[in-house]
């Protein structure tokens, strides 16, 4: 072991999941997820019981992030964890459990903001095959859909962003609506591998430029399925795989739309995704042929890395580390912090 190796536990509680991460540089040594099955329950999460999970789920998570990586808790260099963007009272509880272990262990604590981390969870176990800046960087999750060009590690700035609903929230919605269970987009995506995708068609919203919109999808598939039942009762069951592939279909047109107008419009065909949905394998099979067709370099970290994960949130504190980039005690959650 040299001893330039840097240790980074990284800690993840910005929603529902409490994720515990140990990296040995860029290296994953363990990365632990406990997600919160009762929001199921509700159709989506419900602040007060995420930071309660929160609260019971994340020295358990820690112990179990600590044990698997075969190192122990003296050897950690610093801890890096979510400041924001999140829940107010999911985000306290990983920053202060963050912050006294710091105090406690004497080592530097590294504030971490959660969408940033999404696009640099592409540089995870990943030395010899990195994305080379300038690049677009595409952030996808249930509370995001944004824009960004990314000229360096910390230098981003957002070129455009949804104006309503995240598509992973449209995926959510829609799904809700045909009786999927919360989050929807995973079980969309594996439906629809049975499915027509152009069987039923839903209208894209018209957004000026480079900004995005979802709302006018759901509010359009709403009526679809209204529309339908008034027909036919049993419209959902009988055609589940088709209306799932076509409307998978529509959010990802729509999001390949701006794709491509922020490819022409910045002359960079590097494009690098973050966030739950670019686990999306229909996503996945179309950035494939546009490579293949159009020369679009594509990045999409491993799939553990896409969803929420403290592994990500290990990987932007260990590059803070070694820019000397350490924050203040003070420093407080921030639900929504913009870079
Ligand atoms: O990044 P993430 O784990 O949490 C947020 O920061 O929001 O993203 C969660 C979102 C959910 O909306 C979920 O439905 C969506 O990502 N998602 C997917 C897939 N896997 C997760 N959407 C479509 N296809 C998937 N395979
Ligand atoms: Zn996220």
């Amino acid at each position: 072991m040299s001893n330039k190796d840097i240790y980074i536990l990284g800690i993840e509680s910005s929603c529902d999941d409490t994720s515990v991460a140990v990296l040995k540089n860029d290296q994953v040594l363990s990365n632990k997820i406990a997600n919160q099955s009762i929001h199921k329950k509700y159709g989506g999460v419900v602040p007060e019981l995420a930071s309660r999970a929160h609260l019971s789920n994340i020295i358990p998570v820690t112990e179990l992030a600590i044990n698997e990586s075969g190192i122990s808790l003296n050897k950690i260099s610093a801890i890096a964890y979510t400041r924001g963007p999140g829940l107010m009272g999911s985000l306290i509880v990983g920053a202060e459990f963050a912050k006294s272990l710091g105090v406690s262990l004497n080592i530097p604590v590294i504030e971490v903001n959660h969408m940033q981390a999404h696009i640099l969870a592409n540089f995870i176990n990943n030395s010899d095959r990195n994305p080379e800046f300038p690049f677009i960087g595409i952030t996808i999750s249930g509370g995001h859909t944004q824009f960004i060009l990314v000229e360096d590690y910390f230098k981003m700035k957002i070129l455009g962003e949804t104006l309503d609903d995240a598509i992973g929230e449209a995926f959510d919605k829609c799904g809700k609506k045909i009786g999927l269970e919360y989050p929807a987009g995973p079980e969309i995506d594996k439906v629809s591998k049975m499915g027509n995708e152009l069987k039923f068609n839903f209208p894209i919203p018209k957004v000026k430029e480079g900004n995005i919109s979802y709302s006018g999808t759901k509010t359009a598939f709403i009526n679809f399925l209204e529309k339908n039942l008034k027909k036919n009762k049993n419209f959902i069951d009988e055609n589940l795989h088709d209306i799932c592939a076509s409307i998978q279909k529509n959010l990802i047109d729509n999001l390949l739309n701006k794709v491509e107008f922020f490819i022409k419009e910045k002359n960079i065909k590097k494009i690098v995704f973050g966030g739950g949905v670019s686990a999306n394998s229909y996503l996945k099979k179309r950035l494939y042929e546009e490579s293949k067709e159009n020369g679009w370099e594509v990045f999409i970290p491993d799939i553990q890395y896409t969803t929420d994960n403290a592994a990500m949130i290990g990987i932007v504190g260990y590059l803070k580390y070694i820019n000397s980039d350490i924050s203040d005690l003070k420093s407080t959650p921030l639900p929504r912090y913009n870079f």
